[in-house]
């Protein structure tokens, strides 16, 4: 096998699945605007980690370079990204995911309660989803993972932007430029409660 591909046979099925599960999510989101509240999130993306990527991640963390190790060992070659309004609207969502008959979450990193040292805000979920494809190390049909990141609109601008300059100049961790930077985080993540207060209030007078 070429490390180009290392998700094997199951590659087809990846995009699939990806968009399967953004398909579950937007029902979610309809049903919960039918039942006359909010709409659960604000935007929605999903995407398949390229074998590229996937094959530098298991080189790194010392997983087999084979479907195993791209899909069962790694547990994040499919990918979503809830983005909401709110973060009460982002706790609604795990709600309604760990309720799901479609899926079960095993694993989860709560990035908002305990930011990370930088000022990272999220909250991260690894589903096990149900499919109607093969799957590895499994009976057929099968279930995979997938890594659902889910963040305030203010969470996931700082992420990008974070992002952005971690990736387009390798920074030699500059004191004064992390200390900027975890200082917005804060910042955000304080309007996001503020936020809260005003639609709460809001809700409280109509
Ligand atoms: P990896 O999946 O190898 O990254 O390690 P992990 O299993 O410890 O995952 P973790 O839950 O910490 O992070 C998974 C993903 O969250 C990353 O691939 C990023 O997309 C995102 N993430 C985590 N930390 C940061 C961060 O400091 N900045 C940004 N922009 N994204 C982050
Ligand atoms: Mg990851």
């Amino acid at each position: 096998m070429t490390i180009m591909e290392i998700y094997g046979e199951f590659k087809p099925y990846l995009t699939k699945i990806r968009d399967d599960v953004l398909g579950k999510l937007n029902a979610l989101n309809q049903k919960e605007i039918a039942n006359n509240k909010t709409k659960l999130y604000e935007h929605l993306i999903g995407r398949v980690k390229t074998e590229e990527s996937m094959t530098e991640k298991c080189q790194r963390k010392g997983f087999p370079l084979s479907p195993q190790g791209a899909l069962y060992d790694c547990k994040d070659a499919i990918g979503v990204r809830i983005v909401c309004n709110f973060i009460d609207d982002v706790y609604r969502a795990i709600e309604l995911l760990k309720a799901a008959d479609w899926c079960t979450v095993v694993k989860e990193k709560d990035y908002i309660t305990h930011s990370k040292p930088n000022g990272y805000r999220s909250y991260h979920l690894i589903l096990k989803v149900a499919t109607s494809y093969p799957a590895i190390a499994e009976a057929t049909p099968g279930g995979y993972f997938v890594e659902v990141q889910l963040r305030t609109i203010a969470m996931d601008s700082w992420a990008s932007l974070e992002h952005e300059m971690k990736y387009k100049h390798t920074i030699e961790n500059s004191k004064q430029i992390v200390k900027e930077l975890k200082r917005c985080a804060d910042q955000l993540a304080s309007c996001d409660v503020q936020m809260q207060t005003i639609r709460q209030l809001i809700h409280e007078n109509h």
